[in-house]
């Protein structure tokens, strides 16, 4: 049986790609629909890793074989475990409004009735609705491991140093800090993410140094902010690296009071 499926992902192209290419971002993002992704093989265009399905006492597996046929072609072959037999083929192509993914299910085993198939279509769409929706959630992450092939490795950019040629500019009014307990702003091309906790703001850079991931989106947790991409987790009084995939602390701004509004100091 053939099952077709097409949505539009408003995304670019390259970051819809790299997201297929993006096994870290897994147990992350998709802990109870997909659980996790190890690779086992990866020669360039075919990468082989192993799924391991969510489950409480029991986890499935699944062997995979994901062929990329460049630029935008993708072809997921269940060769072993679950779904054994399975093969998704994937079609991403530009869209005036981010990227069309198309894509086609072959279930073997099935003959191609049409009443079969729209007794067994909705289940399938629903599943991987599910999926685009965790994804969407987080804003769609990219360039996780182990990366598009033959593109280049997540790049960390160093962390300016502060220094006393820094300025000191208005960020927000206070009580807006203290309505949410994470805000992004941007304050001279910065982006700047602000978090609250009763009389305490912390301001942090928002991208995390990793690939990129939403740091306002990210869970909370005994004074900590976990990575909603790929787990990594920071300090969030200093910006502290403590865990995960990342090389490198996020940058601490300072942050004073002015008679209401708060300000934050940009290094120089
Ligand atoms: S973007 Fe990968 S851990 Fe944050
Ligand atoms: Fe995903």
């Amino acid at each position: 049986m053939k099952i077709q499926y097409e949505k539009i992902i408003p995304y670019p192209f390259d970051v819809v790609l790299s997201q297929y290419f993006d096994y870290e971002h897994i147990a992350y993002v998709h802990p109870d629909s997909l659980g996790e992704y190890r690779l086992v093989e990866n020669n360039g265009d075919v990468i082989v890793y192993d799924q391991i399905w969510p489950g409480r006492f029991w986890r499935r597996r699944s062997r995979v074989r994901q062929t990329f046929y460049p630029p935008g072609e993708i072809e997921f072959e269940f060769i072993a475990g679950q779904h054994k037999g399975v093969r998704v083929y994937t079609r991403l192509s530009h869209h005036s409004e981010g990227t069309l993914v198309d894509e086609t299910y072959f279930l073997p085993g099935l003959p191609d009735w049409p009443w079969l198939r729209d007794w067994i279509r909705p289940s399938v769409m629903r599943s991987v609705e599910r999926i685009w929706e965790e994804d969407l959630r987080v804003e769609v992450c990219y360039q996780g491991w182990p990366g598009v092939p033959g593109s280049a490795p997540p790049a960390e950019t160093p962390a300016p140093l502060a220094d006393e040629s820094g300025r000191w500019v208005v960020l927000a009014e206070e009580d807006s800090l203290r309505s949410s307990p994470a805000s992004v702003h941007v304050v001279s091309e910065t982006e700047i993410v602000v978090f609250s906790f009763g009389e305490k703001l912390f301001a942090l850079e928002a991208r995390c140094p990793h690939a990129g991931g939403p740091l306002a989106l990210g869970a909370v947790n005994e004074g900590a902010v976990t990575c909603p991409w790929h787990g990594a987790c920071f300090e969030i009084a200093s910006g502290r690296r403590e865990s995960g995939p990342v090389r490198r602390d996020l940058i601490a701004y300072p942050l004073r009071r002015v008679n209401g509004t708060v300000e934050i100091f940009l290094p120089g």
